[in-house]
């Protein structure tokens, strides 16, 4: 497991899309995994910015999102727009090579990876050492499956609801083992409040820290800032 630690979100979605881009041009059906939530905003912005430029074309790339919220109350609330949003509407990506899972048949997600094959994976990480909505004490062997959301995760998504009452209380996530699959992974971490959940990955694997079975993977590689590194104190 690689540990680059950079100065702030900025530099570390710079350095994250410059490599997707290379990926892409190396190999313009390129699979990605990608995530919601803060931490993968920057490097969303420096993708468009490449788009743009006409630096890549996501043309021929395919999509899959981590996760989706069950029973949200407005469309607006989805990650599907979230990735319309922050990502999707502004580059030239097709609507039906981008895929969120479905709660509907969460296991025919884990068949549509397996035949294509996540090249590149996107994580954030939640305080509690969630990835994906995998919260702690979910099993390593777990598929896509649909979950119910932990206090903690509830509290910290709040932010982006009219009220902690709006917030879904269920998801449905890809699982531990299907993040696995993906070739590559990054995780991104920054700030004080991801520092114990980093510190628990770096601990060895424990099903209390989901994140801890990138342990297991070939070819992870984490990106912190300053606060979020256990290793600075
Ligand atoms: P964040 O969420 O990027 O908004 O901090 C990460 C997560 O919960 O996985």
């Amino acid at each position: 497991m690689k540990i680059l630690l950079k100065n702030n979100k900025e530099e570390i979605g710079k350095e994250i899309a410059s490599r997707i881009v290379e990926l892409i041009n190396k190999k313009p059906n390129t699979v990605l995994g990608l995530a919601t939530g803060s931490s993968p905003i920057t490097t969303y912005k420096e993708l468009i910015k490449a788009y743009k430029e006409k630096k890549v074309s996501f043309k021929y790339v395919t999509t899959f999102n981590l996760d989706e919220y069950v029973g949200y109350k407005r469309e607006k609330d989805s990650y599907k727009y979230f990735m319309h949003h922050n990502l999707f509407d502004e580059i030239d990506i097709k609507d039906v090579n981008t895929h969120f899972p479905d709660a509907t048949n969460p296991l025919a997600y884990d068949k549509e990876i397996e035949l294509k094959e996540i090249d590149f994976q996107v994580l954030g990480i939640g305080a509690d050492g969630h990835i994906g909505f995998n919260e702690p004490m979910t099993s390593f062997d777990s598929k896509t499956h649909i979950t119910k959301l932990t206090k903690q995760t509830i509290s910290d998504n709040s932010q982006y609801f009219e009220s902690i009452d709006a917030v879904p209380k269920e998801a449905v996530t890809m699982g531990l083992s299907t993040i696995m699959k993906a070739k590559e992974i990054v995780l991104i971490a920054t700030g004080k409040n991801k520092r114990s959940a980093i510190k628990a990955l770096l601990a060895g694997e424990s099903k209390g820290c989901p994140a801890s079975i990138l342990n297991r993977h070939p070819n992870v590689t984490i990106y912190l800032d300053k606060d979020a590194d256990p290793r600075e104190n």
